[in-house]
C-alpha cells in the first residue's frame, strides 16, 4: 500500500508506508483502498455497538421486570403464591424464561464484525510497512527542516486535514529510529514523547476539572503554563540562533557541499539565486516551434527557468481536461517505479525511486497521440523513437533521489535492445500543484523547478556531440504534502540526425 496517493499515495503523513522508506503502499493494495477499508469497518464496528446495546437492552428489561416482580413476591410469598397464575408463571419462569435469558447472555454478538476483520486484515499493511512510513516521516523531517514540536504539531505548510502525534505516537517513531541505530532521531522523538508525557502529566495533577475550585490547583496549573511556556521561548531562540549561524557556515560552504546536502537545500527552496546579470538574460516569450504551421497562429508562452543547462518551461500546455484523461489511462496500471540495475541490467525497485508509475502508448487513445504530436512540434525532435509516455504518481514522501536521465558510458547497454540511442532530452509535464515539497531540482547547477499544473519543462541530456551532459543530473523531492502527478516523455538520438545535427566540440 502506499500512503501517499489520491489514488494510491495519500495518505497524509501517517502510517503506512511501504517498501524501504517511502509512503509508497506495497504493491498488495493502494492507500486510498486502505482508507475504504477502514471505513467499512467503523461501519461494521457500529452495527456491532448497535447489536450489543440491544442485547443489553433486553436485558436490562428483563432485569427491572424481575426486580419488581421479586420484590412484590418476597414481601408476602404466601399470599403472592396464592394466586393460581402467579404460581403458573413462576414454573414457567424458572423452567424456560430464565433459560432463555441465559442464552441471550451468552449469545456472541460480534461474529459480522469479527469475521469482517478477519477478511480485511489480509489487506492491513505490515511491520515492514509501519517502519517504512515512519522513515519517511523522519526523511520528509530531514529534507525539509522540520522541527520535531512542528511535525508532532502536524503545522504543515498547505495542509488540508491537520493531523497531530501524541505521545505514543513519538514514542513509536523514537523506537523505530532505534531499532534502526538511527540515534539522532531517537533522541528527538524519544525527548518528545517525554515532553509531551510530562505536559499532560503536569496538567492533570493540577487538572481543574479534577478540582475546579481548589485555589492552590488552579495556581499551579498558571504556574505550569507559565514555564511551559518560557521553556518554549527559550528552545526556540536557541535553536533559532543556531539555525542562524549553520546556515551562514552553509552558503559559505555551498560549492563543497555533499550532494545530499545541495540535493535538500534546493527541494526547501534554499538554493543561491543566480547572479542577476544572469537572471536577466532569462526571458519569457511566445514560441510558434520554430515556425511550426500548428503554433505560428497561436503560439505557446515559453520561460527560461535556466541558463545553463538550458531549461525551458512551457505554459498552458496541457489541459485539465487531457490531465484527468491521462490520469484515468494511468490509474488502472500504476505500479511501484522501477530503476536500472548497472550491476544486473535488470529493472529493480530502490528506495530512492518512490513512485508509481505507468507508460501509455500513443495508439491507445487520441489524447496521448496528440500530446506526443505537441512534443514533437514545440522541440523540433523526432518522437517517433520515443519511449511511450510514462506517467508518475508521487504520494507523500515520494521522491526520485539525483540521477541522470541518459545512460553513462559505464552502461552503454542501458538502452541497447530499442536500438535508438541515448536519451538525448526529457520533457516533464507538471498534472498537479504541489501543496508543499515535490520540486525537480538540480544540484550541480542549483536549479529548482517548481511544480505547476499545466506546463511542462525541457531540457537536453546529451550535448549535439552526444555527449552526456552531467550538468543535468536532477531529483524529485519528497513530496512534503499533498500529491504529484507528472508524465514525462523521453526523446532518443535515433532520427534526429538532421533535427539537431551535431557540432565540432565535444562539449557544446
Ligand atoms: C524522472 C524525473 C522529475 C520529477 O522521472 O526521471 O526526474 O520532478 N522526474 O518528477
Ligand atoms: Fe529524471
Amino acid at each position: 500500500m502506499q500512503i501517499l496517493g489520491l489514488q494510491e499515495l495519500e495518505v497524509v503523513l501517517l502510517f503506512w508506508a511501504g517498501v524501504s522508506f517511502l509512503l509508497v503502499p506495497v504493491e498488495r493494495c493502494h492507500m486510498t483502498d486502505l482508507i475504504n477499508t477502514e471505513k467499512d469497518l467503523v461501519v461494521s464496528l457500529k452495527d456491532y455497538i448497535k447489536a450489543e446495546e440491544s442485547k443489553l437492552e433486553q436485558i436490562k428489561k428483563w432485569a427491572e421486570k424481575l426486580d419488581q416482580l421479586t420484590d412484590t413476591a418476597t414481601k408476602d410469598p404466601e399470599g403472592f403464591l396464592g394466586h393460581p397464575v402467579n404460581a403458573f408463571k413462576l414454573m414457567k419462569r424458572l423452567n424456560t424464561e430464565w433459560g432463555e435469558l441465559e442464552s441471550l447472555v451468552l449469545k456472541d454478538m460480534s461474529d459480522g464484525f469479527i469475521s469482517n476483520m478477519t477478511i480485511q486484515r489480509q489487506f492491513f499493511p505490515n511491520d515492514e510497512d509501519q517502519t517504512g512510513a515512519a522513515k519517511a516521516l523522519l526523511r520528509l523531517q530531514d529534507t525539509y527542516n522540520l522541527d520535531t514540536d512542528t511535525l508532532s504539531r502536524g503545522n504543515l505548510p498547505g495542509v488540508k486535514h491537520k493531523s497531530f502525534l501524541t505521545a505514543e505516537d513519538c514514542f513509536e517513531l523514537g523506537k523505530i529510529a532505534y531499532t534502526e541505530a538511527d540515534y539522532y532521531h531517537t533522541e528527538l522523538w524519544m525527548e518528545q514523547a517525554l515532553k509531551q508525557l510530562e505536559c499532560r502529566l503536569a496538567r492533570s495533577l493540577t487538572c481543574m476539572c479534577v478540582y475546579p475550585e481548589h485555589q492552590r490547583a488552579n495556581g499551579n496549573m498558571k504556574y505550569f503554563e507559565y514555564i511551559m511556556a518560557k521553556e518554549k521561548e527559550a528552545n526556540k531562540s536557541s535553536t533559532d540562533s543556531e539555525e542562524q549561524q549553520e546556515k551562514e557556515t552553509e552558503v559559505k560552504k555551498k560549492d563543497y557541499l555533499p550532494e545530499r546536502r545541495k540535493y535538500e537545500m534546493l527541494c526547501r527552496g534554499e538554493g543561491l539565486k543566480m547572479t542577476p546579470r544572469r537572471q536577466k538574460r532569462l526571458f519569457c516569450r511566445y514560441y510558434d516551434g520554430n515556425r511550426n504551421p500548428r503554433y505560428i497562429l497561436g503560439p505557446v508562452k515559453q520561460e527560461d527557468e535556466w541558463d545553463k543547462p538550458r531549461i525551458v518551461r512551457f505554459l498552458d500546455i496541457i489541459s485539465d481536461e487531457e490531465i484527468e484523461t491521462v490520469k484515468e489511462l494511468a490509474k488502472p496500471r500504476l505500479s511501484r517505479a522501477t530503476v536500472h540495475d548497472p550491476e544486473t541490467g535488470k529493472l529493480t525497485t530502490a528506495h530512492y525511486r518512490v513512485s508509481k508509475s505507468a507508460w501509455l502508448s500513443g495508439y491507445e487513445s487520441p489524447v496521448v497521440s496528440r500530446i506526443n504530436t505537441r512534443i514533437q512540434d514545440l522541440t523540433g525532435l523526432d518522437v517517433s523513437t520515443a519511449e511511450e509516455l510514462q506517467v508518475a504518481n508521487y504520494g507523500v514522501g515520494g521522491q526520485y533521489e539525483p540521477h541522470f536521465d541518459f545512460a553513462r558510458k559505464d552502461e552503454p547497454d542501458a538502452f541497447k535492445e530499442l536500438g535508438t540511442g541515448n536519451r538525448i532530452a526529457t520533457w516533464l509535464f507538471y498534472m498537479s500543484d504541489v501543496s508543499a515539497g515535490g520540486a525537480t531540482v538540480f544540484p550541480e547547477v542549483g536549479a529548482s523547478v517548481w511544480p505547476r499544473k499545466g506546463t511542462a519543462v525541457f531540457w537536453y541530456n546529451l550535448f549535439p556531440s552526444g555527449e552526456g551532459d552531467y550538468s543535468t543530473r536532477h531529483a524529485a523531492c519528497p513530496v512534503l504534502v499533498g500529491n504529484k502527478w507528472v508524465s514525462n516523455k523521453w526523446l532518443h538520438e535515433r532520427g534526429q540526425e538532421f533535427r539537431r545535427p551535431c557540432t565540432l566540440s565535444e562539449l557544446e
